[in-house]
């Protein structure tokens, strides 16, 4: 031993060295059946994702490595990667080391060809390919969504080529730790792995699991779509830990010690092994000969209740020089490399620290990392040493300062730049957060380019999250210490974008933006101006929350002028896609046309599929549903689905089945065709792999099937909740949802969602029989698509309208809305479901005329329609109303009308419709049968005015009577307001005296 070993005064007792041979493997022999099993199926080209949860300390790495030697015996290639607890980590982590380690160990020439065309998007996660292949193209310049798609993909194909090479065993260790990309990455792996020979197998700790983690999220997904299956480590048995001290001790322990471990553990096996050292170095379980001491140490005071209090007490026993060496490896993170700590290192010599690394080995803190999992610092031939367990560097963390932290974070960041000059590339993270990290001790210049550095990189391996963090950081420093304004703005509109990208925060995004562009006009710079105004006008009309359609109508406009003038056409082609948008949310339809034509024109010309797609939906859009021409426009929106599906464009072509879907099951009332559009795109991988899209699409389909009549498919989201509740008749559910989302369109000027929830709002009061309210919402949507604005929302609203005027006895009224429909018909377009409710709404006008001869063809008409495209609500309500009709015809339509009812009845049950609806029916036969009141009220009186009528003669006051009928006061009195204006009464003396007239109180 070199002399400096004798000031260190080394206090581990010479004694058997028990830790030579690693523990044994106990226990887990169904965890070990479940993978061997895995293996096989892997071996047969039948591929998993496991999942191994547990506390730490349980075992899970131990399994795993058990794992990959069993994996390796059957000629499998195993790989480990491991995410870490600490900031600083490159985006998609545990992917990058296990392709270092793969790139180390294959050889050059089977290693390009496996990588194949793969190569330039791999290499965006591990650059060291680049040096490795320097003649590699560069990667494909794609739209982020599309890009990133086409990143995973790339990752799938090399993983899948290897694994058809030789089976794979991919090991995720630490998935509690992994960041949004990882789990992206996983997600998109675990899609396909069925069909590929390889076993994934992902660790995690469930007890530290926040519900708001990201892998708390990705593990729902998972296991929701059976992608993965999981197991939870247990506490190891009383035998199991026997079995450890038997092997570690050479023979059998005293009983009462293995019952008092065990309990004291709670047979965590890294417990168990912390305490037998922590006694052993007490020098208190094993004598110098390596025999048991008599009665162990059985309930010994000085065993803490605690692993970290364990290894606190151990770290005592080292050398002060050997902590300050524990200190700088933790803080460098939880593996380590010799040079990097020497490069940081203020002993003189390499002898110290060699004694330290050596001590902190002997006591079991460190260990080398074992060459077959190790994904050594870029091949550098240095072998890193980890942490015996992260709870030991958490621990030896937690008992430093925070001062001593950032010191250290600051040499360790120095110490980085010099051992990696000559490649700093993979390092730029872990160099942004030391230096951060390194708080008022930093170099604040490097920590700012550090930062920006890291987050181009991470952006450019798509890993929004992370690069959002470094930029915001270095934004953060920019603004303490003034930086110029170019480098601000040019700062904040990257922001803006990732934001927007990612879906992170909407409202901020649009803050930096709008910082951005004070920026820039400040500085006179007008062209940045105009894109910073482009930005904002599709952030402000994308997401409801934050949309204000006529402010981005302003930033779109702003712009236009400045690209019109410039030499690139492509802006100015995107501006107009924008406004086009913008233009068709704020229901201006002959604006949204012009702008679309002029988008889809330059994309024409510059041979843009992108740009022609997107601007083709507004314009299919607006020439189906504002206009009418149902055929053209429907037909356009087609194409444009199925370009951007060609060129595999994510966003247009989830934008396309969105707008082509829900219009189809809204505006035409047909959800058969609505799921085509829904399901074609939801099949696409690059839908299936997105989040948010793949969401949103499965909401809408689900609501379409509402509205088909299947209540019984899972909700999914507020939208398919409140149409389920309609049917199920549970009304306070829907209103607030309904209104909330009526006001979120008012407030972002967007009309179309405006007119949506107007629509179910109207058709809401309708069924709950408050045909004040529903009178007020089916004008408000009908005033969307008021002077030939929108036609589809005329469509929709007039039939009902023209319904629910008969029902108030408002002919006149109703005959209008008819014509107008008729007017609209007269055009030849098919309005699929939709017709069916002009139909049903003449049916019964004419009934109520007393014309059930030309009632009768009407309503086969609308029922047929109903049948044809699946709509069982409508044919149940056609079947009441006809009943209705039948039994207002008289004494001998009455067998009819039970008839039709009973149709009705069958209808809703069968659909597991509330009972209200059945009630509904129900009230009219008990009417009809045991003549309970007579059932056409005069003057058109409705049921609901009549209930009304009958309290005013009851001498009550309208807020009495709101409470009596549990509706507003407001309500009470629209009531009474119809009511004087139906009997011609003005007062409530009148009204009392025509109801005892009419003898209806
Ligand atoms: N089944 C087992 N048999 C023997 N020792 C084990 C077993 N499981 C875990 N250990 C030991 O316990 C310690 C902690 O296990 P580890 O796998 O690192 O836990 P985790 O990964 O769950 O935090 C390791 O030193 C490991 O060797
Ligand atoms: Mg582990």
């Amino acid at each position: 031993m070199p002399p400096q070993s004798e000031s260190c005064q080394p206090s581990i007792p010479s004694g058997p060295d028990i830790w030579k041979t690693p523990t044994p493997f106990v226990g887990r022999d169904r965890e070990t059946a479940v993978l061997l099993d895995g293996l096989s199926s892997a071996a047969r080209g039948e591929g998993a994702l496991i999942l191994l949860a547990g506390e730490a300390g349980i075992g899970k790495t131990r399994l795993c490595a058990e794992a990959v030697a069993l994996a390796r015996q059957r000629g499998f290639f195993a790989i480990t990667g491991h995410c870490y607890d600490m900031q600083g980590i490159p985006p998609y982590v545990p992917f990058v080391e296990a392709i270092e380690y793969v790139a180390r160990v294959v050889p050059r020439d089977e290693l390009r060809q496996t990588l194949g065309d793969a190569a330039p998007e791999i290499a965006r996660l591990v650059p060291d390919l680049r040096r490795l292949f320097p003649d590699l193209p560069p990667p494909a310049e794609l739209p982020p969504a599309q890009g990133r798609h086409h990143l995973f993909n790339s990752l799938h194909d090399f993983v899948e080529r290897s694994a058809r090479v030789r089976p794979v065993l991919l090991v995720l260790e630490d998935l509690q730790w992994a960041d949004e990309s990882t789990l992206l990455l996983l997600q998109h792996v675990a899609q396909r792995v069925e069909e590929v020979p390889a076993l994934v197998l992902g660790t995690y700790r469930d007890v530290e699991l926040a519900p708001t983690a990201p892998l708390a999220r990705c593990l729902q997904d998972l296991l929701r779509q059976r992608l993965a299956r999981e197991f939870v480590l247990r506490p190891l048995k009383e035998a199991d830990v026997a079995a450890i001290l038997t092997a570690l001790g050479g023979s059998e322990p005293p009983p009462g010690l293995i019952s008092w471990l065990h309990g004291e553990t709670d047979g965590n096996p890294f417990f168990v092994e912390e305490v037998v050292r922590h006694l052993q170095e007490g020098g208190r379980l094993l004598d110098a000969e390596g025999h048991w001491r008599p009665g162990g140490s059985v309930g010994h005071p000085e065993v803490p209740h605690g692993v970290r209090l364990v290894i606190e007490q151990r770290l005592q026993r080292v050398s002060e020089v050997c902590r300050r060496l524990l200190a700088a490896a933790a803080v460098v993170g939880r593996t380590f490399d010799f040079a990097l700590l020497e490069a940081m290192s203020d002993e003189h010599g390499d002898g110290a620290l060699v004694d330290a690394i050596d001590e902190a080995e002997k006591a079991y803190l460190i260990r080398e990392v074992p060459r077959h999992t190790a994904a050594t610092q870029e091949g550098s031939g240095e072998v890193p040493y980890i942490f015996v367990h992260e709870l030991t560097r958490q621990t030896i963390l937690a008992g430093l300062s925070l001062p001593r932290q950032q010191r250290l974070h600051r040499r360790v960041a120095e110490a980085m730049e010099r051992t990696h000059a000559s490649n700093l590339e993979p390092h730029l993270a872990a160099l942004a957060v030391h230096f951060r990290q390194a708080g008022p001790m930093t170099d604040a210049e490097k920590a700012i380019d550090y930062s920006v550095r890291a987050g181009e990189a991470a952006a450019d391996a798509f890993a929004y999250t992370e690069a959002i963090t470094h930029w915001q950081a270095a934004l953060e420093l920019m603004e303490e210490r003034a930086a110029a304004p170019e480098r601000r703005a040019e700062l904040l509109m990257g922001l803006g974008v990732l934001t927007y990208v990612s879906g992170v925060d909407y409202t901020k995004g649009i803050e930096y933006l709008e910082r951005a562009l004070q920026l820039y006009e400040d500085l006179g710079d007008r062209e940045h101006a105009a894109w910073a105004h482009w930005l904002l006008g599709r952030d402000l009309t994308t997401y409801l929350d934050v949309a204000d359609v006529s402010r981005a109508l302003a930033h779109y406009r702003a712009a236009e002028p400045v690209f019109a003038a410039g030499q690139d056409e492509l802006p100015l082609g995107h501006v107009n896609a924008g406004l086009a948008a913008a233009e068709w949310m704020a229901a201006r339809p002959q604006e949204a046309l012009a702008a679309s034509r002029r988008s889809m024109e330059i994309g024409d010309r510059l041979g843009d599929g992108t740009l022609w797609a997107g601007a083709a939906i507004i314009q299919g859009a607006a020439l189906a549903f504002n206009c009418g021409r149902l055929a053209e426009g429907l037909q356009l929106l087609r194409r444009a689905w199925a370009l951007a599906d060609e060129l595999d464009e994510p966003t247009d072509a989830f934008f396309a089945a969105f707008i082509g879907g829900w219009c189809t099951f809204l505006f035409l009332r047909d959800s058969a065709d609505a799921e085509v559009w829904f399901t074609r795109e939801l099949a696409r991988p690059r839908t299936a792999q997105a989040r948010n899209p793949s969401l949103f699409l499965q909401e809408l389909m689900r609501t379409a099937s509402a509205i088909a009549g299947n209540l019984a498919d899972a909700t999914l989201g507020d939208m398919s909740r409140s149409t389920v509740a309609l049917w199920r008749g549970d009304w306070e559910e829907q209103e607030a949802f309904w209104t909330s989302g009526r006001d979120g369109g008012l407030r972002a000027g967007n009309r179309l969602t405006e007119g949506t929830y107007s629509h179910w709002l109207a058709r809401f009061y309708r069924a709950r029989g408050d045909p004040v309210h529903a009178e007020e919402m089916f004008k408000a949507a009908l005033e969307v698509g008021a002077e030939g604005r929108f036609l589809a929302f005329e469509m929709l609203e007039r039939p009902d309208l023209a319904l629910l005027y008969v029902e108030i006895g408002r002919f006149e009224e109703a005959r209008a809305q008819l014509a107008r429909c008729h007017e609209i018909m007269a055009q030849g377009e098919d309005w699929r479901g939709v017709a069916g409710r002009v139909a049903l709404a003449e049916a019964v006008l004419a009934a109520a005329e007393g014309n059930l001869e030309a009632a009768g063809p009407r309503f086969e008409t609308a029922l047929d329609v109903f049948r044809r495209y699946g709509l069982p609500w409508d044919q149940a309500e056609a079947s009441h109303l006809w009943g209705r009709a039948f039994a207002m015809a008289g004494r001998r339509y009455r067998p009819r009308a039970l008839e039709a009812w009973d149709a009705a009845i069958e209808i809703y049950q069968r659909h597991g419709a509330g009972q209200c609806w059945i009630d509904r029916v129900e009230m009219d036969r008990k009417r009809v049968l045991g003549t309970l009141h007579p059932l056409q009220y005069p003057a058109g009186l409705s049921e609901r005015e009549v209930e009304v009528l009958r309290l005013i003669a009851g001498g009550k006051s309208s807020r009495e009577i709101a409470e009596a009928l549990v509706i507003s006061v407001r309500t009470v009195e629209r009531h009474i307001e119809n009511i004087y204006h139906k009997t011609g009464t003005h007062g409530r003396a009148q009204a009392t005296a025509y109801a005892l007239a009419n003898r209806l109180a």
